[in-house]
């Protein structure tokens, strides 16, 4: 879980390595490196984050390859970042992924090979090295003989004295290249260069790209592709923090929009329709007798949402699983499972292997994810995009309102094809869903006060969130945002089992926050608020509701608005997490031990 860059042009590129390697920090921020190719070449590297990378300014070289790393062979030393290089130093390589059987070549290379690192990775640059030492093989086709022999997954970038620009080769690592008038880039996601360019090709598994000054050139199996590029529309601006301090902030402030963007075109509220340009027929979906859904974490959360809402009104049997536990099980004929494969990233291993089970054994797939072109969208059978816009910090916000908002369509849809919803049934859920981008500004205003209480319960000892039905994922993923970026404990549960268990650790020193809205079954979880409150501990009540009962020692108010009222209601979570963090003075785009994009199992 790494980011890699590239870049071949007719400019000096240093600074400009290094400000894609800057864009695509959020990927991994263990180590920083970069090899610019000149008559030599000259390969800078660090420990801890690109800030710490010396850039030579004075460099002429206008090809280079850079590297932001997330550890996962060797730990996070100078020694072990990337790019590395062969025993003769005129070959740099960065990688992203993993060589499953990078060991059995060191073995074999050690008798004649110094190895400088503890990595995976510098067997690639070992195996170029005795590929090139043979008679008429050029760089691309010693890569290419490389990569035949490695398993894993890989993104690679090779650069070498001697031959002209870069060669990249991808195998179940993102990998893309950016089209301008004057000069090509390379880069694991868009990201790293859309303030250059919007023109892409996404590369495929066994690409093979030779960049040159003249273009690029993609082989796939010893032969010539043709690859159309796309335009993407993410800008440069959307990929920066926009004045605000943290790019978590500006994301969290952006939802209205990104929920805006997940319903533009898509719904016909008037007529109760939803369009989501799905291969999925209404025969398919009528003979459908299960959907599975697969993720992690705060997309697990999302699922968690959307499964409540499927049950409800696609009238369908829904399973949950955490991507890394699945199993595809049963007897049934799999063709009637809809394995959905929630991801932000589209990257993230647990989930692309668990989507390989299913679709391995014969049920049909649907990925909801953010990223165009990514690793899961190549393995489904359909993908509905969220349309999030890119999100940079490490902890996700933006993204799980735009995942319900989107799994909220989904549902509308197979409830309109399963005959589940009647027109106006559906018409009214899209009306509700319209009305979420204008209720979450109303709980963005009111942020002041999420950050006066937030000050006041920074140092508490631990914090509950409580909430049923609907209200249940959302006090999972409010707890799971403020452990991750506020390094403080805090736990998630169902309101009703606080009484089995949970109830022992509360005390006047934790905080519980209770999600009281519209289809949380909101007075059940009043009567957990009384028993916490009766043993001293402070409540904060996050509700749309006016009940006499309901007396909170401060209650966080969410729009009425109905269904959608819960994943409202989560961005005073958000919020929450976000000013206690800001209170403890955490890194909070780049929580500690945490990266973006998990791409290993
Ligand atoms: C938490 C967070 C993670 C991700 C998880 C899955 O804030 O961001 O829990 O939700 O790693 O990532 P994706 O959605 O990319 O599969």
């Amino acid at each position: 879980m790494c980011g890699i860059t590239g870049y071949i042009g007719n400019e000096s590129c240093s600074t400009i390595v290094a400000q894609c390697l800057k864009n695509l920090e959020y990927r991994g921020y263990d180590s920083a490196g970069i090899a610019l190719l000149d008559d030599s070449l000259e390969v800078n590297k660090r420990s801890g984050e690109i800030d710490n990378l010396t850039v030579p300014s004075t460099s002429n070289a206008t090809c280079g390859i850079g590297h932001t790393r997330w550890s996962t062979h060797g730990a996070p030393t100078e020694r072990n970042a990337h790019p590395h290089t062969d025993c003769t130093e005129r070959i740099a390589v960065v990688h992203n992924g993993i060589i499953d059987n990078y060991e059995e070549f060191k073995t074999d290379l050690l008798d004649e090979h110094q190895f400088t690192s503890e990595t995976d990775t510098e067997v690639i640059a070992h195996l170029i090295e005795e590929a090139l030492n043979e008679d008429g093989v050029d760089l691309r086709e010693a890569v290419e003989r490389v990569v035949s022999k490695l398993s894993g997954s890989f993104a690679i970038a090779v650069t070498a004295v001697g031959y002209d620009g870069i060669v990249a080769a991808r195998q179940d690592s993102p990998l893309v290249i950016g089209h301008d008038d004057d000069a090509t880039f390379l880069g694991s996601d868009v990201t790293a260069f859309v303030e250059h360019t919007r023109t892409v090709t996404f590369l495929e598994d066994g690409d093979i790209a030779r960049l040159t000054e003249d273009g690029v050139t993609i082989l796939n199996d010893g032969e010539v592709v043709e690859r159309e590029p796309q335009t993407v529309d993410w800008d440069a601006d959307a990929a920066e923090k926009g004045g605000y301090e943290h790019y978590m902030r500006k994301e969290i402030h952006e939802q209205p929009r990104a929920v805006r963007q997940a319903l533009s075109g898509r719904i016909d509220e008037l007529a109760g329709t939803v369009d989501l340009d799905l291969s999925l027929s209404e025969e398919y979906c009528r003979s459908l007798d299960e959907i599975q859904i697969v993720a992690c974490g705060t997309s697990y959360y999302a699922g968690l949402y959307a499964a409540g809402l499927l049950e409800e009104y696609a009238d369908v049997r829904v399973s949950v699983h955490i991507a890394s536990e699945y199993e595809f099980k049963g007897n049934r004929d799999p063709w009637r499972t809809l394995v959905v494969a929630v991801t932000q990233s589209g990257e993230t291993a647990d989930t692309l292997r668990a989507l390989r089970k299913a679709a391995g054994s014969g049920a049909r797939t649907l990925a909801v994810t953010n990223t165009v072109g990514s690793t899961v969208t190549r393995e489904v059978d359909d993908t509905v995009y969220i349309r999030a816009g890119p999100e940079i910090g490490v902890a996700a916000s933006k993204t799980f309102v735009s995942q319900v908002t989107t799994l909220t369509l989904v549902t509308v849809y197979l409830g309109q094809q399963r005959d589940a919803l009647s027109s106006n049934e559906r018409a009214s859920i899209l009306e509700e869903l319209s009305a979420v981008p204008s209720a979450i500004q109303q709980v963005l205003d009111a942020e002041p006060t999420v950050q006066r209480e937030a000050k006041a319960f920074a140092d508490s000892e631990s914090f509950f969130f409580i909430g049923r039905r609907l209200g249940h994922p959302v006090a999972l993923e409010g707890a799971l945002k403020l452990k991750e970026i506020s390094y403080e404990h805090a736990e998630g549960f169902a309101g009703g089992e606080l009484k089995h268990g949970p109830l022992a650790l509360v005390t006047e020193d934790t905080p519980v926050i209770a999600v009281l809205t519209d289809e949380t079954n909101a007075s059940e979880t009043l009567h957990n608020v009384k028993e916490v409150e009766s043993r001293g501990a402070p409540v904060i009540g996050v509700t749309s509701d006016d009940d006499p009962n309901a007396v909170f020692d401060t209650t966080f108010d969410v729009p009425s608005i109905g269904l959608m009222e819960p994943v409202v209601g989560n961005v005073y979570l958000q919020l929450f997490a976000y000013h206690v963090a800001k209170e403890k003075g955490r890194d909070i785009d780049k929580p500690r031990n945490l990266a973006k994009s998990v791409t290993v199992e």
